[in-house]
């Protein structure tokens, strides 16, 4: 993708998150805290409280050094519910990057209200050209983030720049099953402006040229279409009561969109799960 294509990328990605109509939507049907898919356990688990679990299930694959002492960057935060779960598990110095300045003032807001602020410092930027020095950062964090870059593997370099040797790379992303036919996701592409998703074979390729161990790939892709139909149900329950907060455009494209997701999920063409790399 040429430079001046992918600065559109980049600025359709943060134009998105930054409107009120999709603030509005994350903040009110996701819970406030993450904006990830969850791990569900069960019918009754809700969209948040998986949310939780997904995050739970991250920290536990990071060795018991990683604690108050590390520092850790989460790239592309959304609200920051990642980085406050982290600090609460492990304590420690977080740093949240965003693109989505609207996403960074509700974050810092939160962590405020809850007494985080020294803990948790939220940076406006964007993770293919990371405002930080080299070898900064124990554990780079990343959920669902990713797929928003038309630079995937300029991402991997960024990550690799301002991990220190010995670090983590832990993630999860939206991501295309290998070979997939393109115009097979065609709709699922609409939807984030690209024209590709990663694949966990891309990633490990990214990994592997910049020397990193594969630790592993914790595949739970049948939570992906569990996930987004659940965020449609939620939406089509509430859909009323958010009239005059969201706008009916923005509903309907978004419950389209959604349905499209959940049937690639179906269909096999989609994948997500935990991806962890090691900077030897
Ligand atoms: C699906 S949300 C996930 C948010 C958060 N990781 C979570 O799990 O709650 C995707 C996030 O990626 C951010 N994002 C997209 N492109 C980005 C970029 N180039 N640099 C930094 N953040 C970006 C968006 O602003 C949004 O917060």
């Amino acid at each position: 993708m040429k430079e001046s294509e992918n600065n559109n990328v980049v600025g359709k990605a943060r134009e998105y998150y930054n409107s009120g109509d999709a603030d509005r939507f994350y903040f009110q049907i996701w819970g406030g805290e993450d904006i990830h898919i969850g791990l569900y356990e069960g019918p009754e688990h809700s969209i948040a409280a998986a949310g939780e679990v997904t995050v739970a299930r991250m920290i536990g694959k990071l060795p018991p050094e990683i604690n108050e002492s590390a520092r850790v960057l989460d790239i592309g935060a959304g609200y920051g519910g990642s980085a406050r779960q982290f600090v609460k598990a492990r304590g420690g110095k977080l740093t949240c990057l965003n693109l989505s300045e609207v996403q960074n003032e509700r974050n810092r807001r939160k962590n405020e209200e809850r007494g985080l602020a020294e803990a948790i410092e939220v940076v406006d930027g964007n993770f293919e050209d990371l405002p930080f020095e080299a070898d900064a950062f124990d554990v780079v964090w990343c959920q669902d983030s990713i797929l928003h870059s038309g630079n995937r593997e300029k991402v991997f370099q960024e990550v690799d720049r301002v991990l220190k040797p010995g670090g983590h790379f832990i993630f999860t992303d939206i991501m295309q099953k290998a070979g997939v036919d393109p115009n097979e996701l065609r709709d699922v592409y609409n939807r984030i402006h690209l024209d590709s998703l990663g694949s966990i074979e891309e990633f490990r390729e990214y990994g592997e040229k910049l020397g990193w161990q594969f630790v592993e790939f914790e595949d739970h892709s049948h939570q992906l279409p569990e996930h987004y139909q659940r965020v449609h149900d939620e939406l089509t329950q509430r859909r009323e009561r958010l009239k005059g907060q969201i706008s009916e455009e923005y509903v309907d494209r978004m419950l389209n969109g959604l349905r499209h997701w959940v049937a690639a999920g179906r269909a096999g063409n989609l994948r997500w799960g935990i991806v962890h790399f090691h900077k030897p």
